[in-house]
């Protein structure tokens, strides 16, 4: 896959390694183009002078920036998304990381009525940064929930969450990103309260089919 990655953090960093790992080609971008070029630099990826160049030549978009930077970015950017799809991995957190700022939705869902051209699908919010560059534990393979509501976009991205080592879950439509989101809170609030050390994953167990 084509894949840019918007932001060169704790996420726009794993996400591009495990992507380039995968075999995809990947482009990265930040609100710092030199950040860009050194995490592109470090895991084999291309970095792009501003965020539409990444985003143009790319049929994936992973939006790995701050919830709070989300509006200021789609305004930048949003145009070009038309057509494409989104991954958001964003959490909405609190500035104090005590709860979701966001209430009655998701982060998620607010991307896409922002961007309504694009194809917007949840996926990795669930996973600490360091799951994120290596999703097993101890040979247990972490699993990748992804919600949306476009069949084929959600398709992509599932493939997507497989090729970096995921176990991909279909999590169902983007209004499901609310739990996703809140997910990802439990896990942080556990970190925080517990003084783990930000390695720790979502596996659920006993899968069994009915039918
Ligand atoms: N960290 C985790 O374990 C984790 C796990 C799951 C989900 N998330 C979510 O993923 C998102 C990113 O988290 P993070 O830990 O990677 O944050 P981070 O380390 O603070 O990185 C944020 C990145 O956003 C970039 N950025 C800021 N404004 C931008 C703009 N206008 N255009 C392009 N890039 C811009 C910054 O660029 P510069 O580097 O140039 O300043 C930086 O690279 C958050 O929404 C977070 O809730 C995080």
């Amino acid at each position: 896959m084509n894949i840019a990655i918007i932001g060169a953090g704790n996420v726009g960093r794993a996400l591009a390694g495990a992507s380039v790992r995968a075999g995809h080609i990947v482009t990265i971008s930040s609100a710092h183009p030199e950040n860009a070029c050194t995490v592109a630099d470090d895991v084999g990826a291309q970095a792009a002078a501003s965020n539409s160049a990444a985003a143009a030549a790319a049929d994936v978009v992973v939006l790995a920036i701050l919830y709070g930077t989300i509006v200021d970015v789609l305004d930048e950017i949003g145009d070009g998304l038309r057509g494409k799809i989104v991954v958001d991995v964003t959490n909405p957190l609190t500035d104090d990381y005590s709860g979701l700022a966001v209430v009655g939705t998701s982060a998620a869902e607010q991307i896409q009525a922002r961007v309504s051209g694009a194809r917007v699908v949840k996926a990795f919010n669930t996973a600490l940064a360091a799951r994120q560059a290596d999703p097993q534990i101890e040979g247990t393979q972490l699993d990748g929930f992804v919600a949306g509501d476009d069949a084929d976009a959600k398709a992509v991205v599932l493939e997507l969450v497989k090729s970096i080592g995921f176990r991909p879950i279909d999590a169902g439509p983007l209004a499901m990103a609310r739990a996703l989101e809140a997910l990802a809170l439990l896990n942080i609030t556990l970190q925080i309260r517990n003084h783990w050390s930000w390695q720790s994953g979502w596996k659920l167990v006993g899968l069994t089919a009915t039918a």
